[in-house]
């Protein structure tokens, strides 16, 4: 099988990481694209020099424009401002829109049929902007976040109760904030419902603290964001899409109907595989968990409509 293009745009903490990561993984060639001139070349050839030791064959190529990008097969959007201390991801919005217009606007102009991922903060509404500038099909175009704050909340049930990673499943839906909804009813270990083996009073402190995961990094790391885990994540839901797994997993999927929500982009579970998201999953909600998922998609629609590019 050919080897796939992959496109990271932003070659900072978030984007150099999923470089390699990629690489490591053998998932494909890699670009890694971004205004700094100098970055995304060092950065790849420090990379290419670990390609003996670590056993991989594709190449990374680091670029300041988007020529070499030509037909990619996924591109990762992670360019943008991160947050500091006392932000909130909603504080980057204006700033890192217009960043993800012109990125995108490059994009496309090379790479029409990809699937695009989005990183950037706030991801939910850049998502957005992104779908907006590109006109991508909303089978082709999703955020990033969904993986993420479910694998924090997976971290912390396991370290709760001390038992393997891999036994712990955890869903997050909604946006990638403060809004966002953990779903104890479908999260479990080893198959066992989560809400049999933790007290309510525990669950809701763990789901305080994914909630707020993002933010305890910002707090202890001061001068960024979080990176290694953002990583995983993408790199996750790449090999999904690359290896053809029909992975279900949480994405912000451009809605249309689906949970009652129009137009906007949210986190829902998807069938990921080759030909992106293949189908959106809709769970059946009680009342009181419909309602934090409406809540979270109307501060995505003012975050939207706020949106000054
Ligand atoms: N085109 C390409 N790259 C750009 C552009 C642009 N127009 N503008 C900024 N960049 C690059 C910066 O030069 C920098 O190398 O984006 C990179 C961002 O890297 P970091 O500052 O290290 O930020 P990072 O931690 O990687 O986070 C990036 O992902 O998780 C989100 O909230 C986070 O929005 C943030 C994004």
């Amino acid at each position: 099988m050919a080897k796939k293009k992959i496109t990271v745009v932003g070659a900072g903490h978030v984007g150099a990481t999923t470089a390699q990561l990629l690489a490591y993984k053998k998932l494909g060639h890699v670009f890694i694209v971004d205004v700094l001139e100098g970055i995304p070349q060092g950065k790849a050839l420090d990379l290419m020099e670990s390609a003996p030791l670590e056993n991989f064959d594709s190449r990374i190529t680091g670029v300041n424009s988007y020529e070499q990008t030509a037909n990619s097969d996924i591109v990762i959007i992670t360019a943008g401002l991160a947050r500091k201390p006392g932000m909130t991801r909603e504080d980057l919005r204006d700033k890192n829109a217009g960043i993800v217009k012109s990125v995108c606007e490059e994009v496309i102009k090379y790479s029409p049929n990809c699937f695009m991922i989005l990183v950037t903060n706030p991801l939910d509404t850049m998502t957005w902007v992104a779908k907006n500038v590109t006109g991508l099909d909303k089978h082709r175009i999703c955020g990033m976040a969904g993986v993420l704050d479910s694998t924090r909340f997976r971290s912390f049930i396991a370290m709760e109760l001390g038992v393997s990673n891999e036994d712990v499943h955890a869903t997050v839906l909604g946006l990638h904030g403060n809004d966002m909804v953990p779903m104890p009813r479908y999260s479990s270990v080893a198959g066992i419902p989560l809400t049999e083996l933790l007290s309510k009073e525990k669950i809701d402190e763990l789901v305080d603290r994914t909630k707020k995961g993002g933010a305890e990094i910002v707090q202890l790391l001061k001068t960024g964001s979080a990176y290694y885990a953002p990583a995983s994540s993408i790199v996750n839901m790449v090999e999904s899409i690359v290896l053809e797994k029909n992975r279900i997993v949480p994405v912000a999927a451009y809605l249309e109907g689906e949970y009652g929500i129009d137009g906007i982009f949210m986190g829902v579970p998807v069938l990921l595989n080759w030909s992106g998201i293949e189908k959106v999953i809709e769970l059946p909600l009680t009342d009181e968990e419909n309602k934090a998922l409406q809540s979270s998609a109307e501060a995505v629609r003012q975050s939207v409509a706020q949106l000054s590019i």
